[in-house]
């Protein structure tokens, strides 16, 4: 294609990004995405933060892969110019207002997060009026809107001593996961009014075939996310963040593991223990419903596209920016003060 074609057809295709959430570029099949990413890390100055949910390729190329709070911390210290977020849009997000001088990129916009679809800023906005005298933690897992309208953000590997910052006598709300919030409640004691959220795909884990499966494996331990149902993490030997569970497996004797979380974690957890048996938790349906939609529309391809044009770039009004910023800043302090 004679270049100023090539040139218009990509301006258009860029302007469609927003509505498509990527790049839609054929690549040539040749191409080796490991060496080209690599390549442009170097020429961009950019670094690849991964969440453990990522499919195994994309985790292989990344400079950094972690939970939420790790993927934070990194974005908070990074020296890069370019961060490329290899997660859902809450995280990129995230990266962006602790970052305003750097240009965050997702390879797909429409990676969503259902927790932060369960909670739109305005209709919260009416809850928190009508509870004028409590303070609000807001799971990580939401999205700018609420950030700005909460005191403190929590991840499910620091939410027990966000919660334990406040006097016993505070009252609190904990938006939008109710599931985690209700196992911090079972923690702490207290007594949280929760937002009626919940992850899809935690959601899905079935009771019944996690039984059946315990009783095929007699010797297998249940390590459990606590975005899970209680019914769930009641019967867990484990519960923990995907950091949590997978040092829990890094360290602990067993041989095996039924795992009940997004099953991208698996990648890290066989790296790290080839010897050990790692079980997907069932869900109780026969579809893949244990991977994450919104993690998987992710791949490498569209990880190197959006290295190599710089789009789709996540950005946001200041005013927004600053506001939510700060309940992320205080959730950074009081993790640094755990040794988190
Ligand atoms: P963590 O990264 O805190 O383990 O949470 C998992 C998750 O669901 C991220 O979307
Ligand atoms: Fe959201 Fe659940 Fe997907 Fe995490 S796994 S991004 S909480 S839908």
């Amino acid at each position: 294609m004679p270049m100023d074609d090539f040139k218009n057809t990509l301006q258009e295709k860029k302007e469609n990004v927003k509505n498509l959430g990527y790049l839609d570029i054929d690549l040539d099949p040749t191409l080796d995405l490991f060496k080209a990413i690599e390549n442009l890390k170097k020429e961009k100055n950019a670094v690849v933060l991964a969440h453990y949910y990522q499919e195994p390729d994309i985790q292989d190329v990344a400079d950094y892969i972690g939970d939420s709070l790790g993927l934070a911390q990194q974005a908070e210290k990074t020296g890069a110019d370019m961060i490329v977020f290899a997660g859902v849009h809450f995280m990129a997000e995230t990266a962006k207002i602790l970052n305003p001088n750097k240009k965050v990129v997702l390879p797909d916009l429409k990676a969503g997060c259902s927790l932060s679809e369960s909670c739109p800023p305005p209709v919260f906005k009416k809850f928190k009026e009508k509870n004028p005298a409590h303070k609000v933690i807001s799971y990580i897992n939401c999205s700018a809107g609420i950030k700005a309208l909460s005191d403190v953000i929590c991840t499910s590997s620091n939410a027990k001593y966000i919660v334990e910052s406040f006097p016993k006598e505070q009252p609190l709300i904990f938006a939008p996961d109710k599931n985690l919030g209700a196992y911090i409640n079972k923690q702490t004691g207290r007594d949280m009014l929760l937002w009626n959220g919940a992850c899809m795909v935690h959601e899905i884990f079935s009771l019944e075939k996690i039984t059946k499966l315990k009783i095929k494996h007699p010797r297998a331990k249940l390590i459990a996310h606590p975005e899970c149902e209680d019914a769930v993490l009641r019967i867990a030997d484990f519960i923990g963040s995907t950091t949590g569970l997978l040092n829990f497996t890094k360290k602990d004797p067993t041989a095996e593991y039924i795992v009940a979380t997004e099953t991208g974690i698996l990648h890290q957890m066989m790296k790290a223990s080839p010897e050990k048996v790692f079980i997907p938790a069932p869900p109780n349906n026969s579809c893949a419903c244990n991977d994450c939609p919104h993690m998987k529309l992710n791949s490498l391809e569209k990880l190197y596209l959006c290295m190599e044009y710089e789009t789709p770039e996540i950005t946001m009004e200041e005013s927004l920016r600053l506001a939510a910023k700060k309940p992320i800043v205080k959730m950074l302090e009081i993790s640094k003060k755990a040794g988190l």
